[in-house]
């Protein structure tokens, strides 16, 4: 078990680590990385979907409008955005601002699962669908699941996931605007919970297959009883 500044030490040193990251394409079109930011030990972490041009411009996510709404609703839970951390599926701007591609989200997603081992987080907010469907591992929609909190383990860290609509979206849909801010209004609620029990170390390992274990030799047929010699004694 670390401690909060050692896990912070490892999490610079995964942040400088996806800095030089040409595990996809969009490292192509990039003019920064963006990692992610916010507290190192935030009990409550927000998952969104990709940078936009603000965000790949200035290298932290979340900076323009949407960034905006997500701290007025923090506000109103009482929250400051530096107390929380924040993040994207993808840590690269997609061009144009089109959705990440499948492959650009599974090659990022080893950055994710490092960001939330090492934050320990207690509760997950994904926003919108890209990252609800990451990572609760299902195609169903963020216009179903939404408010819905369950305990899911990621990688090796069971968290209470709750997801929400993406501001973005919610920016424009005065209704979506009004959920969104309902279900923002339970946060503090999940906090209280606390982190779920966490899987044991040997559990949350990846599933490897059980080798096939080599067939036995047969038995080798047991030696014949000497027959009794009758009539020498
Ligand atoms: N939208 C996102 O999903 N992430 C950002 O960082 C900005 C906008």
């Amino acid at each position: 078990m670390s401690s909060p500044a050692e896990r912070r030490e490892l999490l610079k040193a995964v942040y400088e680590e996806a800095r030089e990251c040409v595990r996809c394409p969009l490292h192509q079109t990039r003019t920064t990385v963006v990692f992610g930011s916010g507290n190192a030990d935030a009990d409550l972490m927000f998952i969104g979907e990709a940078p936009g041009a603000n965000e790949d411009r200035i290298g932290l996510p979340f900076v323009g409008q949407a960034g905006k709404l997500l701290d007025t609703l923090l506000a109103e839970i009482g929250f400051e955005r530096k107390e929380v951390f924040v993040a994207n599926t993808v840590k690269c701007r997609p061009p144009g601002n089109r959705d990440p591609h499948p492959k650009e989200i599974e090659s990022c997603h080893d950055y994710l699962r490092r960001q939330v081992a090492l934050i320990e987080p207690a509760v997950i907010c994904t926003l919108g669908n890209f990252s609800t469907k990451l990572l609760r591992g299902d195609t169903t929609g963020i216009s179903r699941l939404h408010g819905r909190e369950e305990v899911r383990v990621i990688g090796s860290r069971a968290v209470h996931l709750y997801p929400l609509y993406h501001p973005a979206a919610a920016l424009y849909t005065p209704s979506m605007l009004e959920t969104l801010r309902a279900d923002f209004h339970r946060i503090p609620e999940l906090l209280a919970l606390g982190a779920p029990e966490q899987p044991s170390p040997l559990e949350s390992l990846p599933e490897v297959e059980e080798p096939v274990p080599e067939p036995e030799e047969p038995p080798m047929p047991a030696a014949p009883e000497p027959a009794p010699q009758l009539g020498l004694f």
